[in-house]
């Protein structure tokens, strides 16, 4: 997978990349590389964004600014690019992301990231260049580069090498292997610390009462997100996006 972040803050990202898991998926031949927007603004002195028509606060990132950008990059009017690859505009208001869309996406060859910053795009980088618009949640952050990482984070574990042990992302909360529940809770030594024990069935070798008894804890889990869906559930997903 060849990731390309369009961001104006490529340094936020040096740690990231850094991160283990990150580092696995790019040693296994996985790309990650962050462009920066200003490197191929048409403006004089660097210039990217502007004041909102129509007044109010903050400045909006330039579609004209976008547009080089993307050109440098990819050598085509973007207008085309969206038929060919996802390219993914960062927007609070967007399609929440969710374990679904992360294994969309982890099973595509390439993807696109447009980070906003300031009070975000214009409007028409996301209608004419953009195939997609995601958001990692229902508030606003300052910019897209950490929603951006939060995509990358997910979707490059999902990958083949990137975690140690190839199951760890197989049977994890969310996941089908779990009925699409959270995950059972998990236990290490020492088995008894102050007197709180381990449940008695993960000390007992027994493989099969032991998956049974994972399997039963993600259940109620997921039925208690159910009862009370502001604390794990989905139920406020259809949410209307807030004003950012
Ligand atoms: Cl994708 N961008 C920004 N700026 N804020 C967000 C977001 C994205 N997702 C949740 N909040």
């Amino acid at each position: 997978m060849r990731i390309d972040v369009f961001t104006l803050f490529p340094e936020a990202f040096t740690w990231f990349a850094s991160q283990r898991h990150v580092a696995n998926a790019l040693a296994h031949g996985h790309e990650l590389t962050c462009i920066n927007y200003r490197d191929h603004t048409p403006l004089s002195a660097g210039q990217v964004d502007d004041t909102p028509f129509g007044g109010g606060a903050g400045m909006v990132l330039r579609v004209d600014v976008v547009e080089a950008a993307l050109r440098a990059r990819y050598g085509t009017d973007p207008v085309a690019l969206g038929g060919r690859r996802r390219v993914i505009a960062l927007e609070p208001g967007g399609r929440l992301l969710d374990d679904a869309l992360v294994d969309e996406l982890s099973a595509e060859p390439e993807l696109t990231l447009l980070s906003g910053r300031y009070e975000g795009f214009d409007e028409r980088i996301v209608e004419h260049f953009a195939s997609d618009r995601v958001s990692i949640g229902r508030y606003v952050l300052a910019g897209g580069e950490l929603a951006a990482m939060v995509l990358c984070d997910a979707v490059l574990r999902k990958l083949p090498g990137s975690l140690g042990h190839e199951q760890s992302a197989v049977e994890e909360s969310f996941s089908a292997a779990l009925e699409g529940g959270p995950e059972y809770p998990h236990y290490t030594r020492p088995a008894d610390y102050r007197g709180w024990r381990v449940p008695e069935v993960l000390l007992s070798g027994h493989h099969a009462r032991i998956a049974q008894w994972r399997l039963e804890q993600s259940r109620s889990r997921a039925a208690d997100a159910r009862r009370a869906p502001d604390a794990g559930g989905q139920a406020r997903s259809d949410a209307g996006p807030e004003r950012a």
